[in-house]
């Protein structure tokens, strides 16, 4: 995955000389420098496995992400810590490393032109689906997921909705299956909404938002890699694969948007971030709009 270096934090401290003894009593001190024969191996590991793009260059970004890992665990060097996260049957450390190098951040109806065309274009174009089937690729903690429920059911014509929501991450599905948001994050979502779909926590809850029980029914959530094949997952009226293939290399996104492309039914549409471009990338889906594409319709013309 291609990082920012605006996300390093304080990348300056990683060129320091290793104070192992004391990183591994948890004490303050300066992480062990990332050798290059480990970036590399950590590089090759993290592409192979999860498709991320760690060019280099990368190398003080890797290092001030995973040097917290160190910390947290009480490893002394970067190869301790990496064997670590290989060994680890329960995939917690897996979780964890993963985690460390890409990030989460989602928000309710974040890049709201896709929920509007989701009303007013895709409701018009497969309302009678029963139900609809959307994926929320890459869902997070499950904002995402949610506002897709959200919309559909906030127009009472349309019928049954039913959302996949994946991600590689462990941690962020917990956090997305208990559906538990502070009120500030729910500042994009519409009044009536709030008291519709959410219900507001008291005593010590409050300032808190749980999903209700019957919006969190259409949502399932599986852990999915989405550098392996998807095919399982099924056929689908829209996919949202938002703000994670910007992190892949090209072959990748290339085969990630053929396997999505395959995956929608005639006519239904794919959905990308605003800040990701399919330029470059291989596919047979026709260009709608700025981040939206659809699969060609079928005979019926849906
Ligand atoms: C920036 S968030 C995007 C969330 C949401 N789609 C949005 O646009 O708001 C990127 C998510 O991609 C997930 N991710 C990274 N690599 C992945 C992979 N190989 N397969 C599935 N999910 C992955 C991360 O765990 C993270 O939750």
């Amino acid at each position: 995955m291609a990082l920012a270096n605006s996300e390093t934090g304080d990348a300056r401290a990683v060129r320091r000389p290793g104070r192992g003894a004391a990183a591994a009593e948890g004490l303050a001190g300066a992480p062990p420098a990332l050798q290059p024969s480990e970036f590399a191996e950590i590089c090759r590991f993290a592409h192979e496995r999860f498709g991320l793009d760690l060019k280099s260059g990368k190398e003080e970004l890797v290092s001030a992400r995973l040097s917290k890992k160190l910390r947290q665990h009480g490893f002394r060097s970067f190869r301790q810590y990496f064997d670590f996260v290989r060994a680890d049957a329960s995939g917690e450390a897996m979780t964890g490393f993963i985690d460390a190098l890409t990030t989460n951040h989602t928000s309710f109806l974040r890049e709201p032109v896709h929920f509007d065309f989701l009303r007013q274009t895709v409701l018009g174009t497969f309302g009678r689906a029963r139900p609809l089937r959307i994926w929320s690729a890459a869902c997070s903690t499950g904002e995402e997921p949610y506002s897709i429920v959200c919309s559909v059911l906030a127009r009472s014509e349309a019928g049954a909705v039913s959302v996949l929501a994946t991600d590689i991450s462990a941690r962020v599905l917990e956090i997305a299956r208990r559906g538990v948001y502070p009120a500030s994050s729910l500042a994009a979502m519409p009044r009536d909404w709030l008291s519709r779909f959410f219900q507001r926590g008291r005593g010590a809850s409050e300032g808190l938002y749980r999903i209700k029980a019957e919006v969190a029914a259409q949502v399932e959530f599986r852990r999915l890699n989405l550098i392996e094949s998807t095919a399982r997952a099924g056929a689908f009226h829209v996919i949202f694969c938002r703000n994670v293939m910007i992190y892949f290399d090209k072959p990748t996104q290339q085969r990630l948007v053929r396997q999505l492309g395959e995956q929608l039914v005639p006519g239904g549409y794919l959905f990308v971030g605003h800040s990701e471009s399919l330029a470059g990338v291989d596919h047979a889906l026709t260009y709608v709009r700025p981040a939206i594409y659809r699969r060609a319709a079928g005979e019926h013309g849906r």
